[in-house]
């Protein structure tokens, strides 16, 4: 008998949908940015690209850039902005010394094994190279994730299993930096609430299929309307106006 926990069914990425209802996720990225400071000629590899709309930045900054990410779907969207992207699975970086830095940008929360990321990771830098990352982190779309187990749970279903992210703490991640021989510059939790341009039931649509998956249809809809219910109370402004509870993790380290 396996009685191990059951892993979350992975999430299905949808270009167009990703585009529409989260544009605010490259557009949010300066600070990240600002501490990677990509400078002209450097090596980087951007972990986790999506839709490579960050990867251009970084490429217009000078940098050499090799965008890796695990979705074939996402990797065409990035190929099709003239980025040089590759399907990779991130717990399985193949990558041997060839970088000056890693970069993530809301990306890391997706991947369920943090310490065979960043043992990828390091193998894949150069002697003193640096990884910079911002993800989500503890705490991160606490009530969202409450709202939608409070509403499985209310139609007898348990969310055991469902919960498909990663958010730790800063002492928890750069615990686990040091273990795989990281050493940490900085690492922060930074409160961030986001408006969202397509209102939670858009942000619902594009990222909470994990929560959902399996379950008929007319289900599906009723658990994210009382999810929506739920959330109206701290959420919604109440004009239409929707905000995403969002804690990111930031954080610089170089071997
Ligand atoms: C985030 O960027 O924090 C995030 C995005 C989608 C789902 C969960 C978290």
């Amino acid at each position: 008998m396996d009685n191990s926990t059951p892993q979350p069914p992975s999430q299905q990425w949808n270009a167009d949908h990703y585009a529409r209802h989260a544009d605010f996720v490259p557009k949010m990225s300066n600070e990240v940015i600002k501490l990677l400071s990509p400078q002209p000629g450097q090596r980087i590899l951007d972990l986790g690209c999506g839709d490579g709309a960050l990867t251009e930045r970084l490429m217009e900054l000078g940098a050499d850039v090799l965008a890796v990410d695990s979705s074939e779907e996402m990797v065409a969207a990035a190929r099709a902005r003239g980025v040089n992207a590759r399907v990779v699975d991130a717990h399985e970086l193949p990558f041997d010394h060839e970088f000056d830095a890693v970069f993530s940008n809301a990306a890391l929360h997706w991947m369920l094994d943090p310490q065979a990321v960043l043992s990828g990771v390091k193998r894949a830098l150069k002697p003193g190279g640096r990884f910079v990352a911002e993800f989500g982190g503890h705490g991160n779309v606490a009530a969202i994730c409450t709202a939608l187990i409070a509403s499985l749970q209310f139609r007898g279903i348990s969310a055991r299993g469902r919960h498909p992210w990663y958010f730790p703490t800063t002492e928890e991640y750069a615990q686990i930096l040091q273990t795989v021989g990281f050493k940490v510059d900085t690492i922060e939790l930074v409160p961030r609430p986001t408006q969202l341009p397509t209102g939670m039931a858009g942000w619902l649509e594009t990222f909470a299929n994990p929560f959902l998956h399996g379950l008929e249809e007319d289900l599906r809809h009723s658990i994210i309307d009382n999810t929506l219910v739920l959330l109206s109370h701290s959420l919604s402004d109440g004009q239409g106006n929707w905000t995403a509870d969002y804690v990111r993790l930031r954080v610089s380290a170089h071997i």
